[in-house]
């Protein structure tokens, strides 16, 4: 992501022609999730099942092994097959997050009143990095717009910060200066209550991982994978627009809204693409990561200066 990320290598030649378009409805149905409460099935998606016009193009769910020891989280490492080793240790126990700012409700949560609070159900979404690559996750969580619901945000309101933990002791990364630590991120109140986005505490049925964001992180799958911020420590209700992290760094290739786009190209690379983990060749990209019913929270903005 910063100026050493090399450039994803995308060949035309590999693309499969462009035809599947899921709806999430059609997708979640594809990927076998069949209820809010539904767990792990022990297969979810095949080729066959996910697309009926082109399998090659089908969302089948990333592997485990693949999502465990892939990963971006700059506190550990900024190598990506070293960050599950770097944060095997890291401490999630106790764990609190605090929703504070423009709320009629503040509150401190534990991670297990949150998990006993709000019924947890299973997400299966794609990730779709800015870098160029993606993943099929199937999380377990719960909409974000529960917890606002409980804290109550005040007409005020119409962003939500997210920040995460900020523990230089156990995150080698954060003793770089190069980084403006800790994580922050941040959605326009409508996104962050839209019923696509989660907090999600568990992956592949089990506990999050801490390679993964554990034990509580923020997914937002139309949006680049750095808008989903790991390790939740504080939401802030707030008036105005949040600093975020990549934003802060690099106001130029990272937007505030960062919502997928085929057409608004990374100022180093093309965004047309992208490689899914497990698989060779690549695939096109799709508009909002395939949830094109999030289009009617953008109406009337024009996509290539808010990006
Ligand atoms: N959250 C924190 N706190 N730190 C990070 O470096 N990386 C982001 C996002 N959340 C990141 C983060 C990026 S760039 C991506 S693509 C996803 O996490 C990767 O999630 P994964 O490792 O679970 O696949």
């Amino acid at each position: 992501m910063d100026s050493s990320t090399p450039k994803p290598e995308l060949s035309r030649d590999e693309i499969t022609p462009q035809k599947l378009y899921l709806t999430r409805r059609q997708f979640l149905k594809a990927a076998g999730v069949v209820s809010a409460s539904a767990f792990l099935a022990a297969c979810l998606g095949t080729p066959e099942d996910a697309s009926p016009t082109d399998p090659a193009l089908a969302d089948v769910q990333t592997k485990r092994e693949l999502a465990e020891n892939f990963n971006n989280y700059y506190e550990f490492s900024l190598s990506k097959t070293s960050v599950a080793e770097a944060a095997k240790d890291f401490n999630m126990q106790p764990w609190q997050v605090e929703v504070d700012g423009l709320v009629r409700n503040p509150k401190k949560y534990t991670i297990e009143e949150i998990v006993s609070l709000f019924p947890q159900e299973e997400r299966v979404y794609r990730m779709r990095c800015v870098e160029g690559w993606s993943m099929v996750l199937p999380w377990q969580g719960f909409p974000l717009a529960r917890l606002l619901e409980d804290v109550e945000p005040l007409p005020e309101a119409q962003y939500v910060g997210f920040m995460s933990i900020l523990r230089p002791e156990e995150m080698p990364g954060q003793t770089s200066l190069s980084f403006p630590w800790p994580y922050l991120e941040g959605l326009r109140l409508d996104e962050a209550r839209y019923d696509l986005t989660i907090l999600a505490t568990g992956l592949y049925g089990e506990a999050l991982s801490p390679q993964n964001g554990g034990p509580i992180r923020l997914v937002v799958p139309w949006k680049y994978g750095f808008k989903s911020l790991k390790a939740v420590v504080r939401i802030t209700l707030q008036a105005d627009q949040p600093v975020t992290f990549w934003n802060a760094i690099a106001p130029q290739e990272y937007g505030f809204y960062a919502n997928v786009n085929p057409s608004v190209d990374h100022p180093r690379w093309t965004q047309s693409e992208e490689r899914r983990i497990g698989e060779t060749g690549s695939r096109p990209t799709l508009l909002f990561n395939g949830y094109d019913e999030v289009a009617p929270l953008y109406e009337g903005m024009d996509l290539r200066v808010n990006f």
